[in-house]
């Protein structure tokens, strides 16, 4: 079934896509300014983004903003972007209501300073009955450290080992509620998953635009769209069976 947003359209729609917005160093760098600018540009790029994937009817975005392993970055460069997340989950979230999106947050609650922790979860609760779009935020996530952390709660809750099915085991994970991605999309050029998703994306299709992030728009996110509807998801099975 074709599916219309105004006047595009598309062969499929991802219901979830997820983004590694990644390039954003590269992009400051090919222009002779500081990383960081690079990652005020990411993160102004992710407006545009959110209302493109209103206007196509995607239902979740869920993005990678920051990794368990980037902390390991510079020290400047980390308490920069903290920063700027920091103004960023404030200063977004009219933008959110008004485009009708629940935010989510995944990853490590520890680790997150307490004044940002805070406004993560004032923003989850003035967007939760938000229904257009659910933007999932990566942020402190890292894919085996969901992993290690589902196993420790299902330890924890002594649940027997025969009740421990692939289900169960998504009700543990940080996206528990939330249908796997779609489609994947790392931009920049790099090809591999970076601790992304890696339960959830098992069957998920892949893109890997050239663009550096802060370049990547309504125009990009399309193309990457088109590519998802020419690709055929088999799961494993073959063309012709019923
Ligand atoms: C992605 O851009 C943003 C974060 C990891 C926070 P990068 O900072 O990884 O940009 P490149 O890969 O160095 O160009
Ligand atoms: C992945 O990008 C993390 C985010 C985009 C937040 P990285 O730039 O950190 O990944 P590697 O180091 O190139 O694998
Ligand atoms: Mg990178």
């Amino acid at each position: 079934m074709n599916s219309t947003s105004e006047n595009i359209t598309f062969a499929a729609i991802p219901q979830h896509i997820a983004i590694i917005m990644d390039g954003n160093g590269r992009w400051a760098q090919a222009r002779g300014l500081p990383r960081l600018a690079g990652h005020r540009a990411g993160t102004e790029n992710l407006r545009r983004i959110i209302e493109a994937c209103v206007e196509f009817g995607v239902k979740v975005l869920t993005i990678y903003a920051f990794s368990t392993e980037n902390w390991g970055r510079p020290q400047d460069e980390v308490s920069g972007l903290m920063n700027l997340f920091d103004d960023v989950f404030e200063r977004e979230l009219a933008e959110l209501n008004r485009q009708g999106a629940r935010l989510i947050h995944i990853g490590r609650t520890e680790g997150i300073r307490p004044g940002m922790l805070k406004k993560i979860h004032n923003g989850e609760q003035t967007t939760r009955d938000n229904q257009r779009l659910t933007l999932c935020v990566a942020f402190n996530y890292g894919g085996r450290d969901e992993i290690v952390h589902a196993i420790q709660r299902i330890a924890q809750d002594k649940i027997p080992s025969e009740e421990i099915t692939d289900e169960l085991v998504s009700r543990y994970m940080y996206t528990a509620g939330l249908p796997d991605p779609d489609l994947v999309i790392r931009t920049s050029g790099e090809l591999r998953t970076s601790n992304f998703l890696i339960w959830q994306a098992a069957y998920a299709e892949w893109v890997f635009p050239e663009t550096f992030w802060p370049d990547f728009g309504r125009e990009h996110l399309m193309e990457a769209i088109h590519e998802y509807g020419r690709r055929e998801r088999r799961f494993g099975l073959i063309t012709t069976q019923p």
